[in-house]
Parts: C-alpha cells; sequence; structure tokens
C-alpha cells in the first residue's frame, strides 16, 4: 500500500507573482474525480475524524496553515502544511483529523471518488478492527 507522504508541486517563481499547479496521474498518483476546500474554520476547531475505505486525498494548504493528524492504526503522525507549493498525499484506510488552523486559512483538498457516505469509517475502533483484519 501507498505511504502518506508529502508532495512538492511545480513552483514558478516570477516579479509578477507565484505559481503552482498539479496534474492528476503526474504529480499525485491517483485521477482526480471531486475537489472541495474547508474554509472560514474557527479558532480550535477540528476537521475530519474519520477513514476513507477507498479514497485518496491530496491536501494543500493553499492559504494560512493547519496540521493534518494521520493514524495507520498502528501510530500517529502530525503534518504542518502551510505553503501552497506542497501537500500532503494519504493514501485509503488512514484515520486523519485536520486541526491547528490559522486565521483565513484554506485547505484544497483532492480525491479519487464522488462523494459517497458508504466511504467513511468514523469510529476509531472500527477503523483499528478494520485495519487488523479483526
Ligand atoms: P464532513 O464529512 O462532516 O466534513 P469533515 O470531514 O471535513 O469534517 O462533511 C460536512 C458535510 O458536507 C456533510 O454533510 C457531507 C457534506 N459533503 C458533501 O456533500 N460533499 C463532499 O464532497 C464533502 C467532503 C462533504
Amino acid at each position: 500500500m501507498e505511504a502518506p507522504r508529502i508532495i512538492q508541486l511545480p513552483k514558478f517563481l516570477d516579479d509578477r507573482g507565484n505559481l503552482s499547479f498539479i496534474e492528476e496521474n503526474n504529480h499525485i498518483p491517483f485521477k482526480i474525480e471531486r475537489t472541495y476546500w474547508i474554509y472560514d474554520v474557527p479558532g480550535g476547531e477540528r476537521r475530519g475524524g474519520h477513514a476513507y475505505l477507498n479514497l485518496q486525498e491530496f491536501i494543500v494548504a493553499i492559504s494560512g496553515s493547519f496540521d493534518v493528524v494521520l493514524h495507520d492504526g498502528v501510530k500517529e503522525m502530525r503534518y504542518s502544511l502551510n505553503r501552497s507549493y506542497y501537500g500532503l498525499y494519504v493514501p485509503k484506510m488512514m484515520w486523519r483529523e485536520i486541526e491547528n488552523f490559522s486565521t483565513n486559512s484554506l485547505a484544497l483538498i483532492l480525491t479519487n471518488g464522488k462523494y459517497d457516505v458508504n466511504e467513511y469509517i468514523r469510529v476509531f475502533d472500527q477503523f483499528v478492527s478494520c485495519k487488523h483484519g479483526r
């Protein structure tokens, strides 16, 4: 199974400003079927708190900063995202939460499937049991 990892994106620096981009199956290892974004998060709030059975994600801090906390069923990993020229690849079956949103932060999330409630595992203990084949 693919591992979570930070992926650097192309970055064109210019006197007129900077530009970055993402191509499916090139910079990220999946085809993009859906994009959503999380914004105007009140201080101290957390998002996520679930895993996906099949969906993969790529998360970019387009503006501001936040932490993505992943759990693979054994250990927890924390990634601080605060630049728009890299992002975090999250494979399927990872518990993930997003927290520590800065004021005006904008989290862009690309994923390889349509929204489907049946894709979600929302109970951590169920996720861990599933990971360990119980
Ligand atoms: P939710 O899963 O609670 O967000 P988060 O995982 O960030 O805490 O989603 C909030 C609401 O938005 C929920 O009613 C489902 C809906 N939603 C969609 O309709 N389409 C989507 O692509 C996403 C991500 C959520």
